[in-house]
């Protein structure tokens, strides 16, 4: 092994001062052939380019407020990132952060310097072997999900190898070098917890509606001033920019929910907390999450929200959300017509190539309304959410820009 950086002495609890360990030095898991994981420690902001997901720049003194502020308040929301780190000589390669917000399911991330080229692929692949054995058998966690690019072949095989099955496909959702990319999702089922629950995949999940594709209902041309704040306008709805006083309203109806199943249950919204996060989404630019108010053109009254969720402008692939939050408006096509406002401002201004979605079942109108969309269903999560003293599953979706274009206007 080669020497490792020279750093100051550690006091131990006894108070005699002791060497810090070189590199993996007494490391007793997570060593593998040619790397190692390590936590994060202020000098790392000198490598900041072999560790933070950005294709943006990032100086040292930015590293240094990621590591002092960002990460920390990351890790108080489950989100934990580690470093990669070469055996031979201690460089940092990469990071992996592990996300568990949302138990039972634990998301993984795996990113490698791409100034390593091929030798980080290898790495990468290392990586998974390593770790996700790691969080199934010690961390005891029922499910693990990690998304790799479609031309990421070392690092699909290494999931493979250690029993991870492809459970989603986001078609062309990446552009790397020139080219589009699937996003693939694998999920890793503890065998532990599949000799107690057993296979989720053999569990087929209702459906409801006719799973047909429906015309597409498009914007309109106004000849009378539009509605204020609005920037698409439907036949029966628009939608606008979310307000400060919208929060009130939505609290309210957030109080009067009739069905229990979305979201994994009802649960009540705070005015105060609302607004304050419509403010604060609204100061990113660009911004990460867009949210729109859905309002009636015959009154202007808010009945729901739609939106886009991790909108990413380089790779052009965003999340797409949308609730009525009034019931007695569900069921009649407006979150549909609401829908297609929010697809047009996607690919015609915002010039998104496709948009996904996560239905957590059983949510089933949420499912048919997607279909009649146009969606195509792109496999499941299983086990992502508690559900009748098991787990259960989240159904995802995929539309292409092309796909969208393609369909009938009605
Ligand atoms: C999901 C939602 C936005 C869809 O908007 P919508 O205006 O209700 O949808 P549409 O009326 O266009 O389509 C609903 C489809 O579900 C079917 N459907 C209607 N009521 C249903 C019910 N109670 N259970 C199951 N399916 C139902 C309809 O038949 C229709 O399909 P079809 O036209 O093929 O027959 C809206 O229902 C909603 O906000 N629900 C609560 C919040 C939510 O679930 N958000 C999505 C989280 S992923």
């Amino acid at each position: 092994m080669a020497e490792a950086t020279t750093t100051a002495p550690a006091t131990s609890p006894n108070g005699e001062t002791e060497p810090k360990p070189k590199g993996y030095e007494g490391q007793t898991f997570l060593v593998g052939e040619e790397i190692y994981v390590r936590g994060i420690e202020e000098e790392d902001a000198k490598a900041v380019t072999a560790w933070h997901d950005t294709i943006f720049p990032t100086s040292t003194s930015r590293a240094a407020t990621i590591i002092k502020e960002d990460l920390p308040k990351q890790w108080s929301a489950r989100k934990n990132t580690m470093l990669l780190v070469r055996k031979a000589d201690d460089r940092v390669v990469g990071s992996v952060v592990i996300i568990s917000s949302w138990p039972p399911g634990t998301d993984l991330s795996i990113y490698v310097d791409p100034m390593l080229g091929a030798a980080g692929a290898r790495l990468k692949a290392e990586a998974i072997t390593m770790i996700v054995p790691w969080i199934a058998e010690e961390n005891q966690k029922p499910v693990i999900w990690i998304e790799l690019a479609s031309d990421e072949a070392l690092a699909i095989a290494a999931a493979e190898r250690i029993g991870m099955r492809e459970t989603a496909r986001f078609r062309e959702a990446l552009w790397r070098r020139g080219q589009r990319r699937d996003i693939v999702a694998f999920e890793y089922l503890n065998p532990t917890w599949m000799a107690t629950l057993g296979d989720p995949n053999a569990i087929e999940l209702e459906r409801s509606g006719t799973g047909q594709p429906r015309p597409v209902t498009p914007s309109v041309t106004l000849d009378v001033d539009p509605p204020s704040h609005a920037v698409m306008v439907g036949k029966r709805v628009y939608l606008r920019a979310l307000q400060k006083e919208d929060a009130e309203p939505i609290a309210r109806w957030s109080r009067r929910e009739t069905e229990p199943f979305w979201d994994a249950g009802r649960f009540v919204r705070s005015p105060v907390l609302f607004a304050h996060w419509t403010q604060e989404e609204q100061k990113e630019d660009p911004p990460e999450h867009i949210w729109w108010a859905v309002c009636l053109r015959e009154n202007d009254e808010l009945i729901g929200q739609v939106g886009l969720i991790d909108l990413d402008l380089v790779n052009r692939y965003a999340e797409t959300g949308s609730e009525i939050n009034r019931p007695d408006y569900r069921g009649g096509g407006y979150g549909s017509e609401a829908k297609h406002l929010l697809l047009e401002y996607s690919f015609e201004r915002l010039n998104l190539h496709m948009v996904r979605s996560f239905v957590i079942f059983p949510n089933t109108r949420s499912a048919a309304a997607l279909r009649k969309q146009g969606y195509r269903e792109a496999g499941r999560f299983n086990w992502a959410f508690n559900l009748n003293g098991t787990y259960g599953a989240v159904v995802v979706f995929d539309l292409l820009a092309e796909e969208w274009r393609a369909l009938p206007r009605g």
